[in-house]
């Protein structure tokens, strides 16, 4: 009797030991992390950054979708939809300006704006980091990566850390212009590309590594009726600036769509449609760009060719790797 007493104990001892280090009080075991990116990475996928838990980062910037959603506006809590076009949060590190308007200047203070957004996850960073803290597993993570438990700051430098290792740079165009491997890019890629650069004036804004100039530019998508988004004017308040938007960087834009700030377009071809010929899709846009000026007048093989070189874009070993 006294021995099955002892072997009861040490059962329930057992058990009370492996609840506690699984996260008792209801904590979902996590994965330990060893760095920085790791616990930025766990927390970018953790619903724990929002009002009663109902969205992650990641509800919105899907892995498999290059972390960009796939319809024009995600929801937030309480399924509040946004109004802007949920952008890839990938390739960001060289970026000088985030969000459609660049309100913000560094991943560490974009990653505040989601949070308290109250059309996204809507809870001030004062009550995460008290979560965190409260949280068996997170405390001590933070205190192992940081020396010290969660704050405001390291909360949003994890963050930053894990979207800094979200880099492609192995898309056929990439392999190709390294001579990696050649075979990839295709012809009518190649034929697209100088059509990019030349008759499409396409590079004059997507430039660079990554296909952006990190400049605002209006593409004549607001004309202060239906498209009232008035854009980078909203934090600059200069007019000239009315209807303008961050130039976006084209990596990985296959899997991205739909694409511009407000979502409107739903493929490749229809946004080199638009680009062609932009009066046909709206015609009073106000202060559009001067080499918008005139139709392109690309024709459709021209077209076909443009569209293969952004399709050469995509860095599927990354994509794989997110989402197997
Ligand atoms: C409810 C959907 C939603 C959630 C949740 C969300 N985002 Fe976003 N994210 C957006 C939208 C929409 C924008 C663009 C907003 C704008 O330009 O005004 C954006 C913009 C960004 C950008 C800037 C991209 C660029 O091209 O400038 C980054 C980086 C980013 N989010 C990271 C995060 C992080 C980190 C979290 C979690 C703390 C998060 N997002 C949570 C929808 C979301
Ligand atoms: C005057 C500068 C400029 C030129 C020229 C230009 N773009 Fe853009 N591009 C932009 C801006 C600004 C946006 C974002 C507009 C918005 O969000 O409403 C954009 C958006 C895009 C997008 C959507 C990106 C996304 O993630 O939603 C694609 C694709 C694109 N451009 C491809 C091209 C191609 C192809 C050409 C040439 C035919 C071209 N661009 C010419 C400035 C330019």
């Amino acid at each position: 009797m006294k021995y099955a007493w002892i072997i009861f104990s040490f059962v329930i001892g057992c058990c009370l030991f492996f609840a506690c280090e699984n996260g008792s009080s209801g904590e979902k075991l996590l994965k330990e992390p060893s760095t920085i990116e790791e616990l930025g990475e766990l927390l970018f996928h953790d619903s724990i950054l929002s009002r009663g838990e109902q969205v992650s980062c990641a509800s919105c910037h899907k892995p498999q979708f290059a972390f960009a959603d796939n319809v024009p506006f995600s929801f937030g809590v309480d399924s509040i939809k946004g109004t802007r076009n949920t952008p890839s949060s990938m390739n960001m590190s060289a970026r000088n300006f985030y969000f459609h308007d660049g309100r913000s200047e560094t991943l560490e203070e974009q990653a505040g704006g989601p949070m308290e957004n109250p059309v996204e996850m809507d809870i001030p960073l004062s009550v995460i980091v008290r979560k965190l803290n409260n949280h068996q597993q997170y405390r001590r993570f933070f205190i192992k990566i940081f020396g010290t438990t969660a704050t405001k700051q390291n909360l949003v430098d994890a963050l930053a850390a894990f979207e800094r290792t979200l880099e492609t740079n192995q898309s056929a165009f990439d392999l190709y212009n390294s001579g990696a491997d050649t075979s990839k890019f295709s012809l009518a890629a190649k034929r697209g590309q100088v059509i990019f650069n030349e008759k499409g004036k396409c590079f004059d804004c997507h430039f660079g590594p990554d296909f952006t100039n990190d400049d605002f530019k209006n593409i004549g998508l607001f004309n202060g009726k239906d498209l009232n988004d008035s854009g980078r004017y909203l934090i600059t308040r200069n007019l000239e600036e009315i209807g303008a938007f961050k130039v976006p960087g084209l990596r990985n834009i296959e899997v991205t769509k739909p694409y511009m700030h407000n979502g409107m377009f739903n493929s490749l071809r229809e946004v080199i449609d638009y680009y062609d010929n932009p009066d046909k899709f709206v015609a009073n846009s106000v202060n559009r760009d001067s080499l918008l000026a005139k139709p392109l007048g690309l024709t459709e093989e021209e077209k076909k060719d443009l569209e293969a070189f952004l399709l050469s874009l995509t860095d599927q070993r990354f994509l794989e790797k997110t989402h197997p």
